[in-house]
């Protein structure tokens, strides 16, 4: 109950729902309990007093009630379905707006594929949870209550009868509910299974190729095996409870044509006798057929109950290790100090008790070999990661002192893979700067050097890019994105081996734009190009987390530094490539 009282809070607004959803079904059940009470009165019409005329008026009544009957509890249904979808709705909605909010540190450990499967599945067994199990439960509960009532004022033998049978029906449909931890087990080897799927189905060009059998594909071949293992000792635990739920069922309906026979030999009425057995048959068939919904609610609670635990322990995970932002607004100067800090993506560290000053308006490289740690200082300097200890200040301020959205407009980044989004040309740019002019994002677009990307293409700076439009190479994917950079005006700007798309071609435009998005500006650059650095006011040599030189690029070279090492490595580098050229 706990996780379904959990869902609904998700739909407040829709309370009302809730409550007239319970209100319509109960109504229903108890139409659908008058309907069967003019059954009885119209057999008895029909067979003990012999009035047609009567049978006829209380047969209109039957019909009458059970359109109504169907009529509340259609509307019973719809409105539980409002509320299901609107919990649904609900969900999606914060999951959308927590995804936009989500850590990196989050959607380091979790591909989009992955967030979106878990959104998506169990945001919409919410839904059909939530409609299904109002009307299920009301019904189930109500109408076998009150068709007891009705029963034992009809024939108290008959009605005791039908109400010990119904208690035993019931032991043994509790048998068979499935208690919550087969539920755990049958859903964590269903998406076992699903996973293992996916990847076999992944993988099919190499089973075709290789000749390979599901055999080879161990996990999924044993996945397989666990699921039949666990549905069928599911099936086996449930043959007894379920033959002896419907032995039960039949012994009631085979028991009432003795027990007819034998008020017969004590002087009934034989036509009396006949309208109760025909009678207390059918409402038995029906209240049994009622009780066996009530199987579904334990796995309906269970499946609701999972949905919000899967769906909030995401929520929560998304907020782990963010920055939690004040609303401070005003940057005094583009200084960048790092005082100390410690961080780790996962266990070891990445940087530990790092301190290094940054002036503003300077421009500096970062260099160092792969995974010394030259994206992470660039990352921590955009406030994407919380450090472990330590502190970031930006402009002499704390980083964290500064609202999200302050920082973000006064930091620029290109990277490597700049990503574009599926809108024309002009939009993508004009995303950096939405209050911009037409004519600033036509400029910025200019002085990132794209106007040869923009005459080639059919509708110029209104071309659509991405799956529906025109797809662009890497090199002038990364000049879009640095006109976007431009437009952004922003007075910290870090490139992150921002030209290593680039053929040479558009290496020398990327260098000519990088030279207009520089201008003025503190520039962080990280270049594995170290042509490109020689001009920086001062360069930093990285080494496992560490800053390990630092100066200009003649200090440097003068000295028997490591900056010297990775010189002369590039150049002869570059020698090899010329010659195998
Ligand atoms: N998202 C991440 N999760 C875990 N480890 C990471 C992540 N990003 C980088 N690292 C690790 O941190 C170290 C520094 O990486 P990075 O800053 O990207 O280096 P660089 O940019 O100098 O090549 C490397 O050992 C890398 O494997
Ligand atoms: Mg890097």
């Amino acid at each position: 109950m706990d996780g379904y009282k959990r869902l609904l809070s998700y739909a407040p607004e829709k309370k009302r729902e809730l409550v007239l959803a319970i209100f319509f079904t109960g109504l229903s059940a108890i139409a659908q309990v008058f309907s069967y009470f003019y059954i009885w009165k119209f057999l008895e019409a029909l067979l003990a007093s012999n009035n047609l005329q009567e049978a006829m008026q209380y047969a209109v009544v039957v019909i009458v009630l059970l359109i109504t009957y169907i009529f509340l509890y259609f509307i019973g249904v719809a409105l539980s379905h409002i509320l299901g979808f609107r919990v649904e709705t609900n969900l999606r909605k914060k999951s959308a707006l927590n995804v936009v909010d989500g850590s990196f540190h989050f959607f380091d450990n979790h591909s989009s594929g992955e967030v979106n499967k878990i959104i998506n599945e169990n945001a919409s067994n919410t839904h059909s949870i939530i409609a299904h199990m109002i009307p299920d439960i009301t019904s189930a509960i109500i109408a076998p209550i009150l068709l007891i009532i009705v029963a034992t004022n009809i024939d108290i033998t008959f009605g005791v009868l039908l109400f010990l049978a119904l208690i035993f029906a019931f032991i043994c449909l509790k048998g068979m509910m499935s208690d919550s931890s087969f539920m755990e087990a049958y859903l964590k080897v269903l998406e076992r299974l699903n996973g293992e799927t996916v990847e076999y189905v992944r993988g099919m060009q190499v089973v075709k190729i290789f000749g390979a059998s599901v055999y080879t594909f161990k996990s999924f071949y044993e996945a397989i095996k666990e699921y039949s293992n666990l549905t069928y000792q599911h099936a086996i635990n449930c043959k007894h409870p379920y033959v002896s739920f419907q032995t039960i069922l039949n012994l009631y309906i085979s028991f009432t044509i003795p027990y007819g026979i034998y008020t017969l030999t004590r002087g009934s009425e034989p036509l009396e006798i006949a309208a109760k057995v025909i009678f207390f048959a059918i409402i038995g068939g029906v209240i049994f057929t009622s009780m066996t919904k009530i199987m579904y609610v334990g796995s309906d609670m269970f499946m609701a109950k999972e949905a919000v635990d899967k769906m909030e322990n995401l929520f929560e995970e998304m907020e782990e290790k963010k920055i939690s932002h004040s609303t401070y607004e005003d940057l005094q100067n583009t200084n960048i100090e790092f005082k100390d800090v410690t961080f780790s993506y996962e266990n070891a560290p990445v940087i530990e008790n790092l301190s290094f000053k940054l002036e503003g308006g300077k421009s500096y490289a970062l260099i160092g070999g792969s995974g010394s740690g030259k994206s992470t200082i660039a990352k921590l300097i955009g406030g994407f990661y919380k450090v472990d200890s330590g502190q970031v200040l930006i402009g002499d301020k704390l980083l964290e002192s500064y609202s999200e959205e302050f920082l973000n407009n006064k930091i620029a980044m290109v990277f490597q893979n700049a990503q574009l989004f599926d809108l024309t040309v002009f939009e993508n740019v004009k995303l950096a700067r939405p209050e911009a002019s037409d004519q600033e994002v036509m400029q910025a677009l200019k002085d990132a050097s794209c106007r040869d990307i923009i005459d080639k293409l059919p509708q110029g700076v209104h071309t659509m890019l991405g799956t529906e439009g025109v797809s662009l190479s890497g090199g002038e994917t990364q000049r879009i994105a640095i006109a976007r950079a431009i437009l952004k005006d922003a007075d910290i700007v870090i490139l992150d081996e921002a030209s290593a798309a680039a053929d040479a071609d558009n290496e020398y435009k990327i260098q000519q734009a990088f030279a207009k998005l520089m201008e003025g500006k503190t520039v962080i650059m990280i270049a594995h190009r170290l042509t490109s650095i020689r001009n920086v006011d001062e360069i930093l040599v990285m080494s496992q987390g560490q800053i390990i030189e630092r100066g200009d690029h003649e200090t440097l070279m003068a000295a028997d530094s490591k900056y010297k090492e990775f010189q002369e490595m590039y150049a002869k580098a570059n020698e090899w490539r010329v010659k195998s050229d």
